[in-house]
């Protein structure tokens, strides 16, 4: 009886000590996001948050190559990373001025790339770049909802496709490895969302449904990379060679960052959202992007980047992968209720704004 007792105490022990370890994230052992001595092509990296992953990036040894339009500012932030190398005399820095949206400039993009980093397509490629216009939607123009899904969905899938072919299916075809050659480190693909792609909230009918759509995206690339992945492993030969790499897909949430885009959405931002948004907490671009990156170096698929952008991931991730079984599990079970006082909540704080300040005047294509 006694022993019993024993056995189910260190039981329950064991369980409770597994369970806090997985919340607490020590469950995954090593850095998974080993950057140094790699090149990262970063979109969206003069300013804001993707500044400062530029510059972490630097701090861990990695040769960094922003994307952005402005020339001034991409000048600044590259001197901004490269005060923070690891490396100084290694590490090397570029910066490439460019429209994300268009097609075109991705494809140019890449091959800068690439030919900068002496041939290799860059081993880490992170589509940052985005910008959202908030505002009612019947208020707004037609246009700003199409360039919000150009710069937030369609710069990524560009890039993405871009990059996955140059990675997959070189121009030059990889040769048959031989039996217990070195594999490569892998390749990581990030995209960067935004917590307003997991949930709605009026005033951003334009933005959340792009920031969705990159949700679709990543989730449907992760699935199709497991068969590149399991192909490295075949022992079949189709006549193609696959890459001496595994490819990872990775996601990032950020919530409310302060920064130039915030005072930017400001401007056109309806009182109600202003509402809506108030308990939010607010981020630095700092803490932003170390959260970012520590979520990578866990290896995460899904990372938010504060503890509200942390219940909506786990409240809306559907059958996306989990990252910690037990928080991801548990964690939806508890959001799953919660949101149904939360929920109705924010509704009703749209109701009632309406109820007390009777029908909003019209601002015909305010955006
Ligand atoms: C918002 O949209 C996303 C993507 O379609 C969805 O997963 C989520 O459940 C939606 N609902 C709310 C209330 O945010
Ligand atoms: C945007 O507005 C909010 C709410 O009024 C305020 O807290 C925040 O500081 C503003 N941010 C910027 C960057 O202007």
């Amino acid at each position: 009886m006694e022993s019993m007792l024993w056995w189910a105490t260190a039981a329950l022990l064991a369980i409770v000590g597994v369970v806090s370890l997985d919340i607490m994230g020590f469950l995954s052992w090593g850095n998974k996001f080993q950057v140094e001595g790699q090149t990262v092509l970063l979109t969206g990296g003069s300013y804001g948050m993707g500044k400062e992953i530029a510059k972490l990036l630097s701090q861990r040894g990695a040769n960094v190559i922003i994307v952005a339009r402005n020339v001034e500012k991409l000048q600044s932030a590259m001197e901004y990373a490269k005060a923070a190398a690891k490396n100084p005399s290694t590490q090397r820095f570029h910066i490439i001025s460019a429209d994300v949206t268009s097609e075109a400039e991705n494809a140019r993009v890449l091959a800068e790339s690439t030919a900068w980093n002496n041939g290799v397509v860059p081993q880490i490629v992170w589509a940052n770049a985005g910008a959202s216009v908030p505002g009612l939607f019947v208020e707004m123009k037609t246009e700003t909802m199409r360039s919000q899904m150009d710069i937030n969905y369609w710069a990524a899938a560009y890039l993405a496709h871009q990059t996955l072919k140059a990675w997959l299916y070189p121009e030059t075809p990889y040769k048959p490895q031989e039996k217990g050659a070195k594999t490569e480190s892998p390749r990581h693909l990030i995209i960067t969302s935004s917590v307003l792609g997991l949930v709605n909230i009026t005033g951003y009918a334009a933005y959340s449904p792009a920031k969705a759509a990159l949700k679709s995206l990543c989730d449907g690339l992760n699935h199709e990379m497991n068969l590149y992945n399991g192909a490295r492993r075949s022992k079949k030969d189709s006549g193609q060679a696959p890459a001496p790499f595994d490819v990872h897909i990775h996601s990032i949430w950020p919530a409310t960052i302060v920064s130039p885009g915030l005072q930017n959405e400001n401007k056109t931002k309806h009182p109600i959202t202003f509402k809506l948004e108030e308990a939010d907490s607010e981020q630095t671009e700092l803490q932003a992007a170390q959260a970012a990156i520590k979520g990578l170096e866990r290896g995460n698929y899904m990372t938010a980047l504060n503890w509200l952008g942390e219940l909506m991931r786990l409240s809306s991730m559907g059958p996306s992968p989990r990252d910690s079984l037990i928080k991801d599990t548990v964690g939806q079970w508890i959001t799953s209720i919660a949101w149904l006082f939360v929920g109705p909540d924010m509704e009703g704080t749209v109701w009632n704004w309406g109820k007390k300040e009777g029908m909003p005047k019209f601002r015909p294509n305010a955006q």
